[in-house]
Parts: structure tokens; sequence; C-alpha cells
């Protein structure tokens, strides 16, 4: 494998661009994307496991996005939404207002990012509710934003010398049934991790005085997460109780994701708010904000714009992402895949101790590395040095939470590919497992 153009971009990149805005796996310099395949600009081809972090998932240069892009970019690129309007943009409102949860009256604000879509939720709850709490969980990255960022508790290491934070944000333990904090199963817990939450209404956090839960429906950087149904009901409930607002935070579960339009639906849970980004418009930087009527009209203007907001070309773009994933049949073969790689994954788990847990939902798959099985001890540099084989034989993934492989691919990845994927990794867990992957990776490699 030559890499020796990209090397000589990585140096290049590293003298003018700040570190702080990277989290370093490989040195690969993409020349361009069809599908699920990425090309460097050394010429060597790899199978796509991360859909940019989640941002492209219905792959890259697909030709119905391609053209309806081009064709907006000939008629005008953008004009801000602040002051004028455009088509595509309202096309787009009334789409999102359609394929959310909850056929009740709604409203979108436009934003660039999920970060600042996130900001955007705290807004509009405070404003709706005149109450300035909220509630966020443990492990949850919401972005990097002020605000969006004093939701995120994931490593401290990201908040470190820049706080203070946002007050009125509370971070509570995401149910996480792999690691629980009271040693239960979930079949037979009685959700003590919820409990908490209660026990903060009883003494430190009146319930009257939080404005929202902003959960994620499967915590995604988190390590893939799948909170168990009767708690996301009760969380449901308890917040229906207070006059709590219920946001799913779907930037990287939505859009097909987890096998259903947004993560929340597998619940059948209908949430007040839903904050969208990332894959929206299959990477063209667009968030969007979608809730109850009287939520969104809480704020006075212009208290939510921004000046490339809403970007027709993005929106166009969009409108053309909601066409492929509406086409019949489609979110049917990501559950078909996603459950024939975690069948893969699960046969793997019976070989190789230093698996602990395979999860997930759709195609949104995590597998948790372990020293051992009984202390679920997390092996990072096993996942570290795994991320880096598998990329050294063609195949791109990335960690979470330090020691959980990534798996979210492209949504519209082949059997050939995702099977040519699976094989790697297990070729890259056997070399680890014999000692053939050297220390000398980790000095490029860092993870989270
Ligand atoms: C769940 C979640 N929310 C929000 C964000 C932030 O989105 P962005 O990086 O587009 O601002 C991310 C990004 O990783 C995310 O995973």
């Amino acid at each position: 494998m030559n890499i020796d153009k990209c090397i000589k971009e990585v140096e290049r990149d590293s003298r003018v661009v700040a570190r702080a805005c990277r989290i370093p796996y490989f040195p690969l310099v993409v020349e361009s994307i069809d599908g699920s395949t990425v090309k460097d600009i050394d010429g060597n081809e790899y199978i796509d496991l991360l859909s940019s972090a989640g941002s492209i998932n219905v792959g890259g240069g697909n030709e119905q996005i391609k053209k309806s892009i081009n064709e907006q970019v000939n008629k005008f690129v953008h004009y801000t939404s602040a002051y004028l309007y455009n088509k595509p943009m309202i096309d787009l409102a009334e789409k999102l207002i359609k394929i959310t949860p909850g056929k009740f009256p709604k409203k979108v604000a436009f934003g660039l990012s999920g970060s600042d879509a996130n900001d955007g939720a705290i807004k509009f709850a405070r404003a709706y509710t005149r109450r300035s709490s909220i509630i966020t969980f443990i492990g949850a990255y919401h972005g990097a934003t002020y605000g969006s960022m004093s939701m995120s508790a994931i490593t401290t290491k990201m908040r470190r010398k820049m706080g203070p934070f946002l007050p009125g944000v509370y971070s509570f333990a995401y149910p996480n049934c792999y690691r629980c904090n009271y040693d239960k199963k979930e079949c037979c817990c009685n959700l003590e991790c919820l409990h908490q939450i209660e026990i903060a209404f009883d003494s430190y956090l009146p319930a009257d005085e939080v404005a929202a839960v902003v959960i994620e429906p499967v915590q995604g950087d988190g390590g893939i997460i799948v909170p168990p149904r009767k708690y996301m009901e009760k969380l449901y409930e308890m917040c229906v109780k207070n006059k709590i607002l219920f946001i799913s935070e779907e930037v990287q579960q939505g859009f097909g994701r987890t096998g259903k339009w947004f993560g929340i639906d597998n619940f059948d849970l209908v949430p007040d708010v839903v904050v969208l980004g990332k894959s929206i418009a299959d990477g063209m930087p667009l968030s969007a904000v979608v809730g109850k009527e009287d939520i969104m009209q809480s704020l006075d203007p212009p208290a939510h714009a921004f000046t490339t907001a809403a970007n027709p070309v993005c929106c166009c773009s969009a409108l053309s992402t909601i066409d492929i994933i509406s086409q019949d049949g489609f979110l049917v073969q990501v559950n078909e895949m996603g459950n024939f790689i975690r069948d893969y994954l699960n046969n793997l788990k019976d070989k190789y101790h230093i698996i602990g847990d395979v999860r997930g939902l759709g195609m949104s798959i995590g597998v948790e590395l372990v020293k051992d099985r009984i202390k679920k001890e997390k092996n990072t540099e096993a996942a570290l040095k795994i991320c880096y084989r598998c990329y050294e034989k063609g195949v791109l993934i990335v960690t979470l939470n330090g020691n959980v492989l990534r798996i979210q691919p492209p949504l519209i990845i082949t059997k050939d590919e995702i099977s040519r994927a699976l094989e790697i990794i297990k070729s890259s867990i056997e070399d680890y497992l014999q000692g053939n992957i050297s220390d000398d990776v980790l000095n490029f490699i860092k993870g989270w």
C-alpha cells in the first residue's frame, strides 16, 4: 500500500490546521467517493463503514443528489433565508413536517450543523416552557458549540480549558445494560437508572423547573447503546407527567440509520421536538429543529437565524435524500443488512474473547472490545490497532468511546461490500490476537 502523497498532504495539514478540529485516525486524504467506496489521492480504495461519521447515509456521489444540486447551482447558490425566501427550503420544511413523528401542526427552524440545531432545541425549550433546566445523559455527544457541548458528557478532554459552560444542564446515566451501574440484567431490573432522575426531582432539581429532556434514541458516540424500551417509555411518561418537553436528538440516528426513519420510531414514541443534522442533506451543511408549532413559535425573530442556513443547494440535496430513503423497500433493506452484520459479528463474538458485546439497530452497530468478559475492562488498544489494520487492508472503521468499533456504513452498501469488510474485520482481530499489529500504529491513530 503506497500512501506517499497522502503523507505529504497530512504533513502540510498539520502545519496549518488547528488540532482541536480533528480526531486522528488515518493519514487518508480523500480523492473521490462512489457509493460506499472511498478513494485516496494515492489511488487506494476503502470500503466505508463510517459514512463520514453518519453524515452520508445514502452514500457518496449519488447521481440523483448530484443532479439536483447541479440544477440549483446553475440557478443560484445562496441568498440568505433570514431576509428572503427560497423554494427548496419551503419544500423541505413541508417534507420534514410530514416524515417526522407526530401528526400535529409543526414548524421547522433550519441551521447548518447538528451542534447549532441542539443549541436551537435548548432555546426553543426554554422559551416555550419558561423553565431553564435541561436533562441530558452521560456518554452523549451533542456537538461543539457552547450549548451543544454543555449538553455533551463523553470525555472531559473535550471540555477542558473552555468553561464555564451553559448553566442548568444536568447529565444522568444513560441506560447502558451492558455496563449497568446497578449490576442488573435488562430482563429483571426496576429501572434503577431512571430512578436517579426521580431522586434528583425530590432533592435538588425541581421537576417544574426542567424545560426538556434531550436524549439520543440510540446513544451514538457513547458506543451505540440501545436503551431498553421500558426505559424510554417510562422516561416519556415522566416528561408528560411533569410537562417537560421530550426532545429526540436524531442527528446521528435519524434518516434511516436505525432501520426506521428516526431512531425514536423504534420505541413508538412521539417527541415534542426532533433535532436533525448530519445525513439530512447527505453530507452538505444543513440541520433542522422540527417541533410542535407552539413550541417553535415561542421565540421572537431573529432568535435562531443564521445567514447561510437553509442554503437552497443543501435543501435540494436533502429533498433528494428524502426521496431515496422513501423508496419502497429501502428501510427493509437497512434492517436486513443490519441483521446480517450483527449475525456475523455475533458469530465472531462466540470465537473471540475480546468481543464483549455486539449491539445496535438497523445499520447503527457497535462492537465493544474488552480485556476480559467478566471485568469488562475496556480494550482501547485492541480497538485502535484493529481499526488501523482494517484501514491498511482497505476498510474504514473508527472507534467510539475508546473501545467500541463503530459500524455505520452507507445504507446503500451492497452485500458483497459488507461481506468483504466483515472478513477484513475478522482477519484484523486475528492479527491483533496473534500480536501482529505493531505499537507504532498508535503513534498516528489516537481515537476519542
Ligand atoms: C448525536 C450527535 N449530535 C450532534 C452532533 C454534532 O453534529 P455536527 O458535528 O454536525 O455539529 C453529532 C456529531 O457527531 C452527533 O453524533
